[in-house]
């Protein structure tokens, strides 16, 4: 998978992607991700990519020819590798559809996409009507920019990647794969401070230890998020 990226802060983007899994994908070719500044696109020498709103009110707008400029050329560089093109060209917006896993698994499918960046007030509406396929919220509040909704977004689509990790059940079993959230895990020493680990993980009774892991997700599913419980397919 090859993930473009484009920012006016590419430095926020640097460390989350190189680091532990997201590194480990990039070493492996398994995931490519580039990131691209939106001033390189600038409309003239000061750099400026963004200008007031019109209708007046406070707050820049980022404006429609860097950034029209950038996905054009992006696109048209991932159609002469023949790739054909971005599967989906993403805008990172508290406005846009909430991500979960059922999204993340359905993009970590794809082949090529083009996440977007916003900040200050947003980006000109017309390059939302003419370039975007999809719009992701990654929650129901606002920050100052879309680059930290990005690196979630790749984190969690990039170790979908089959190969990315190395036990491949690993996010098999992650909470919400299955509508239900992970059991309790445990490791050594069997007793800390008179805690003891659960009995039946020690018993070497792999039936009996799977069937309590389901009864302990089922258990915290309904305590925690009892709204996910009875979604039959959005996740899958
Ligand atoms: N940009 C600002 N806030 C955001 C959010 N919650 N999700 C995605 N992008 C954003």
């Amino acid at each position: 998978m090859h993930i473009d990226i484009i920012t006016v802060l590419p430095e926020l983007l640097q460390s989350p992607l190189s680091h532990s899994i997201m590194k480990r994908a990039q070493e492996k070719d398994l995931l490519t991700v580039q990131v691209h500044n939106l001033r390189d696109w600038a409309v003239n020498k000061y750099g400026q990519v963004d200008d007031y709103q019109y209708g007046g009110g406070a707050g820049m707008v980022m404006m429609c020819e860097p950034l029209a400029n950038a996905i054009e050329h992006l696109q048209k560089n991932r159609k002469e590798d023949d790739s054909g093109g971005f599967d989906e060209v993403i805008y990172l917006t508290p406005d846009g559809e909430k991500l979960n896993q059922k999204m993340a698994n359905q993009l970590s499918l794809k082949t090529n996409l083009l996440l977007i960046c916003g900040h200050y007030k947003g980006i000109d509406e017309r390059i939302r009507e003419h370039y975007l396929t999809k719009e992701v919220s990654i929650g129901d509040y606002v920050l100052s920019g879309g680059e930290l909704a990005a690196a979630v977004l790749v984190d969690a689509v990039g170790r979908l990647i089959p190969g990315v990790l190395n036990d491949e059940t690993s996010a098999l079993t992650d909470s919400f794969q299955d509508n239900l959230l992970a059991p309790p895990v445990y490791t050594r020493p069997a007793e800390f401070r008179q805690w003891k680990v659960p009995d039946v993980l020690l018993s070497g009774d792999q039936k009996k230890i799977d069937e309590w892991r389901h009864e302990q997700s089922v258990k915290r599913t309904k305590d925690r998020r009892p709204d996910i419980l009875d979604k039959d397919t959005e996740n899958s």
